[in-house]
């Protein structure tokens, strides 16, 4: 998947969140979205996800640009699967109606192949024990990983993860990342904000450094993490792993 954007900007109110944005991805493997909080790293995840529309400037993703029209945007945000922190599940819903049910309405499955195809990922993620649990019957970590089942149920062509293991503990946060680490495997191109630099460092193909609303620096992984370019990023890198 390829990524192009174009002198993007987005402000609330009189705050810029992001100023003349200018970034062009190649080929997305997975790609890590890090620098300092207030950086624009959720705004821009919510603009690409469909969820937000930039006050100027262009993207487009293999060459299919974003368009500000609500029907477009519809279509967008069922082509994306994407994962916030706080989960965002159905709370009256079961585990297996979370992920069949979008499948039923959004997607024009019949009602059994849903069913069939929410059980078959919720099996591939050692979930199917907590298929008939409501969200408030499970833990954390349980909760994130429906969250992604569901997110790639719809064979998205791109998966968008915010911060997706902000909320959960040590452990539960292993499970999560390894989730992630195994998506990798798949070769699906995946957007991800994150705060776990050490994982970014172990699954990042490519990293992004947001800072105050511009990107300072994109590019290879491994040679960013080793020869930050910009003291902005040396900054923010000394910082992070400095406990
Ligand atoms: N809906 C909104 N209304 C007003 N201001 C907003 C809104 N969303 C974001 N902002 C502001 O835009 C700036 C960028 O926010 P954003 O959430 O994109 O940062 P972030 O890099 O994701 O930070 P964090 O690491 O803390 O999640 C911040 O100053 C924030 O306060
Ligand atoms: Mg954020």
């Amino acid at each position: 998947m390829r990524l192009e954007i174009r002198g993007v900007s987005k402000s609330y109110g009189d705050h810029s969140a992001l100023t003349d944005v200018n970034l062009s991805i190649a080929e997305i493997r997975v790609v890590a979205l890090l620098g300092p909080s207030g950086g624009g790293k959720s705004t821009l995840l919510r603009i690409l996800a469909g969820l937000e529309i930039p006050d100027s400037g262009d993207i487009s993703l293999n060459g299919d640009r974003l368009r500000p029209e609500e029907d477009w945007l519809l279509r967008h945000r069922r082509s994306v699967g994407t994962v916030f922190q706080s989960f965002n599940l159905f709370p009256h819903l079961t585990a297996l109606r979370n992920i069949s049910l979008p499948l039923e309405k959004v997607h024009g499955y019949a009602s059994d192949d849903a069913a069939g195809l929410a059980m078959q990922l919720l099996s591939r993620f050692q979930l199917v024990a907590h298929a008939h649990k409501t969200p408030a019957q499970l833990s954390g970590g349980q909760k994130q990983r429906v969250a992604i089942a569901r997110a790639v149920a719809i064979k998205p062509r791109l998966l968008l993860f915010d911060e997706p293991t902000s909320a959960l503990d040590p452990e539960m946060t292993v499970e999560v990342l390894d989730l992630i680490a195994e998506l990798r495997q798949e070769g699906r191109p995946l957007l991800l904000v994150t705060h776990e630099i050490g994982f970014a460092r172990k699954v990042a193909d490519q990293v992004v450094f947001l800072h105050e609303g511009k990107v300072l620096e994109y590019g290879n992984a491994q040679q960013l993490f080793e020869q930050p370019a910009t003291p902005e990023m040396r900054g923010f890198l000394d910082k992070v792993l400095r406990y």
